[in-house]
């Protein structure tokens, strides 16, 4: 053997040591969790060339049983005169909508993804496993945005697969930076009031469930 094949062959050996020894597969959460999370958020916009940064708060409810997500955010906006705002939003993924309140008022609009499974996709890249103190062990994963572009660095529990770090990069032409640490994870949904879309949504709102019943009947 020369030396060129010798050393392809201690190539893929030690690319297979390495692959070979990752046996981590993408793993499933609960079906219903609540969780707190802490963001900072920076955000440029490439055809604007408008730069800004913010902070959040956001917690979310998430219950793939039911389809449906509700967020309770506060959001600190610094580049503009630090405002601050506070949204609710309910996504309804059965009827296809979301629902945006704030200052009393509601927005409705169409969803046309589906609701993310409560697992780490099958696609994801494994980045790497590493524990904080009290030996909770977390695995961190990569996933691609196929669709728009972008992607998510997620890492979870290795014992119960929930969320405990995110950091988001979105496809141009508007850059959004989201990073994240989730507060407070828990199974389950803490406030079931959350997904009860308010009256002053008006009679769309109730128009669509009409129609979703009538097409399940
Ligand atoms: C901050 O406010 C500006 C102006 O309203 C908006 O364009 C931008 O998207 C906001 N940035 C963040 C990070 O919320
Ligand atoms: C986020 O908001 C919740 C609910 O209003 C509050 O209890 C919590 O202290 C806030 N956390 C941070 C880091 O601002
Ligand atoms: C919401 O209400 C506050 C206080 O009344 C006001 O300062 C703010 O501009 C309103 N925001 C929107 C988006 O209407
Ligand atoms: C997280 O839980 C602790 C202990 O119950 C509580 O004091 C704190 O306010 C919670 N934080 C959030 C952001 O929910």
């Amino acid at each position: 053997m020369d030396v060129y094949r010798q050393c392809l062959l201690l190539l893929i050996v030690s690319v297979c040591t390495f692959t070979c020894a990752v046996d981590v597969k993408p793993c499933c959460g609960p079906t219903k969790w609540t969780a707190n999370i802490v963001q900072t958020i920076g955000e440029y916009n490439r055809d604007l060339d408008a730069a800004s940064v913010g902070y959040g708060n956001t917690t979310i409810y998430y219950d793939y049983d039911n389809k449906q997500m509700a967020f309770k955010q506060i959001l600190l906006n610094r580049t503009d005169h630090d405002r601050i705002t506070h949204k609710w939003i309910i996504f309804k993924y059965n009827l296809g909508k979301r629902f945006v309140i704030m200052n009393q008022t509601c927005t409705s609009s169409t969803i046309r993804e589906e609701m993310e499974k409560p697992c780490i996709p099958d696609d994801a890249a494994f980045l790497g496993s590493h524990a904080y103190p009290g030996n909770l062990k977390v695995n961190v994963w990569l996933i691609e945005n196929k669709n728009i572009g972008g992607a998510r660095r997620l890492s979870v529990t290795e014992k119960m697969c929930m969320r405990t770090t995110m950091a988001r990069i979105t496809g141009g032409p508007d850059y959004i930076l989201d990073t994240g640490i989730y507060q407070n994870v828990t199974s389950g949904i803490s406030d079931p009031s959350v997904f009860v879309v308010p009256s002053f949504c008006g009679s769309s709102y109730q128009a669509l469930k009409f129609v979703s019943m009538r097409q399940r009947l």
